[in-house]
């Protein structure tokens, strides 16, 4: 992977990834990583974890922390966190990448299948959301006399929904669901962490080249490429690059409450 921003850019800065073992969440630790951050990589199984670990250490500057942890379940979230805190002393970013599909029409759907979509990805968002802002970004708030945080450092987070969110998508209730209550929680988190110092954003990818896409049979994914202005998928390397820029103040220190459709024209928002 080659830098994208200016080298060092995230230096001195702990940023937390879920969904980190592979596919975009894997890339977004990787590209942070590169430029400086200390990447924290959480997901389910912490073997998987010591292997992303390990490919990703030659690209680092600071060697990567994993911590396994379901996204879903709250102790794990708060221990996961409070972990990364006693690591590193401070928390700058958290990235929200960690899903799954249980792709099924509604006639068909189970409702243990909707409720695990949603559990990983609003859920998960929620709990990590929180959990970074009662450990950390609130105490801050609170020794600074509970004025608004201006000193400078880094904040953001940044959270995947997805262009089903607003195009809908056939087997997807749960999903996009769950993807445009991503988009409101961003807003909200934006609204009430304004006054922490921190950016919050998302992104709104189209069709990512990973194993989740992978499950899409052949033509789907053709239509999918066909649904797209510019004729085909994305590599994860893409979604990474665009998280990098959010997360820059330099490049985006002045947009909060955001969500940038990185899916090549296929929704025009
Ligand atoms: N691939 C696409 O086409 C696409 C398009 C739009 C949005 N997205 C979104 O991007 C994000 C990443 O997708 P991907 O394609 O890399 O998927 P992926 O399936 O390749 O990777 C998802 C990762 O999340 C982890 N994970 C799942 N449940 C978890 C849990 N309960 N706790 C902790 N970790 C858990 C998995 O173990 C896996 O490592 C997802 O939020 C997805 O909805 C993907």
């Amino acid at each position: 992977m080659d830098r994208i921003l200016r080298e060092g850019a995230f230096t001195g800065e702990t940023h937390i990834v879920t969904g980190a073992a592979q596919g975009i969440g894997n890339r977004v630790a990787t590209a942070l990583a590169l430029h400086g951050a200390q990447v924290v990589l959480v997901d389910l199984d912490a073997g998987r974890l010591a292997e992303a670990a390990e490919a990703m250490a030659p690209h680092a500057q600071v060697s990567p922390l994993t911590v396994a942890a379901n996204v879903v379940d709250e102790a794990d979230v708060q221990s996961a966190v409070a972990t990364t805190l006693e690591a590193t002393g401070a928390i700058n970013g958290l990235v929200n990448v960690a899903g799954i599909t249980r792709d099924a029409r509604i006639a068909k759907k189970s409702f243990d299948d909707f409720k695990a979509v949603l559990a990983v990805h609003l859920h998960g968002t929620f709990l990590f959301t929180r959990e970074v802002a009662a450990q950390h970004w609130h105490p801050l708030f609170k020794d600074n006399g509970n004025q608004p945080l201006d000193d400078g450092v880094n904040r953001f987070i940044v959270n995947f929904s997805s262009v089903s969110a607003r195009n809908g998508n056939v087997g997807q209730v749960d999903y996009t669901a769950a993807k445009g209550a991503i988009e409101s929680v961003t807003k909200t988190s934006a609204r009430e962490f304004a006054s922490y110092g921190a950016r919050i954003n998302a992104i709104a990818p189209g069709p990512v080249d990973t194993a989740m896409l992978a499950a899409v049979d052949e033509k789907g994914r053709a239509g999918m490429r066909r649904s797209t202005l510019l004729g085909r998928v994305a590599q994860p390397d893409e979604m990474a690059a665009s998280v990098c820029a959010i997360a820059d103040p330099k490049l985006f220190g002045y947009c909060t409450g955001q969500v940038f459709q990185v899916n090549a024209g296929m929704y025009l928002a």
